[in-house]
């Protein structure tokens, strides 16, 4: 995720061309949060490269266990704390075909919309939702990014294929490839800390849909 992140341009507010520009807002929609490990991940990046005193970053937390989704409400609110941007967090206790059924007018308007896919794309239930999905990430005014993560297995490959073939006019900066991270795994039956590498697959796409006022001025 972070890989994907330091590959996409988000405007710095210590970059003079934001006084010109302004506030930014941004829409961040995490699909089948979990406990927001995405989320989590992209406050982090920001923590440590972006000055966001001009942001506005409006999570929307989508999860069909409670539980969990309390936690990464939690866990959003705690870590938001450690950044400057002004931070709002919108639960949606739900699945994904339920919010495309009855949330998907709720993403205000915003000068970039970000769809975090963690570990989700490879469930049958959300592969199933693609075609739906895509038209809903295709009605979201302005700039949008995708950045899809897993881990290496062929429901994964598929799942990141699909979503990247239904939607149009795209720009690729990241195609679907491999990659492995050093990670610390801490064996609960071994009672020890191991040190492995963890292998994953990731996507990056980005594209701009012009305003429903523009199309409405096209069309006629
Ligand atoms: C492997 S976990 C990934 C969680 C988190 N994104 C992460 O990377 O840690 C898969 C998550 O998808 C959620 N999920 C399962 N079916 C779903 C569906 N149809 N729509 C939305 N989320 C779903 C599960 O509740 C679970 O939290």
């Amino acid at each position: 995720m972070i890989v994907l992140l330091s590959q996409t341009k988000l405007p710095d507010s210590s970059n003079p061309l934001s006084d010109i520009v302004g506030a930014v807002q941004i829409n961040i929609v995490d699909y089948g949060c979990g406990q927001a490990i995405a989320s989590l991940a992209l406050l982090s990046y920001l923590e440590k490269y972006v000055n966001c005193e001009s942001f506005t970053l409006n999570f929307h937390l989508i999860e069909p266990s409670q539980t969990t989704l309390d936690l990464a409400v939690l866990l959003v609110t705690k870590m938001s704390s450690r950044i400057a941007a002004n931070v709002t967090i919108h639960p949606y206790h739900k699945d994904l075909e339920c919010f495309l059924k009855e949330d998907s007018e709720v993403l205000g308007a915003a000068d970039y919309s970000m769809h975090l896919f963690s570990n989700v794309l490879d469930i049958a239930e959300v592969q199933q939702q693609i075609p739906r999905l895509c038209e809903y990430l295709h009605s979201v005014e302005g700039k949008q990014m995708v950045i899809a993560v897993g881990p290496q297995y062929s429901n994964n490959y598929q799942g990141f294929q699909q979503l990247k073939c239904s939607l149009s006019d795209l720009t690729v900066k990241q195609d679907v490839a491999d990659f492995s991270v050093e990670s610390e795994i801490y064996s609960v039956t071994r009672n020890h800390w191991k040190h492995e590498r963890s292998y994953g697959v990731m996507m990056g796409l980005c594209f701009k849909n012009i305003s429903t006022a523009s199309q409405t001025a096209f069309a006629a």
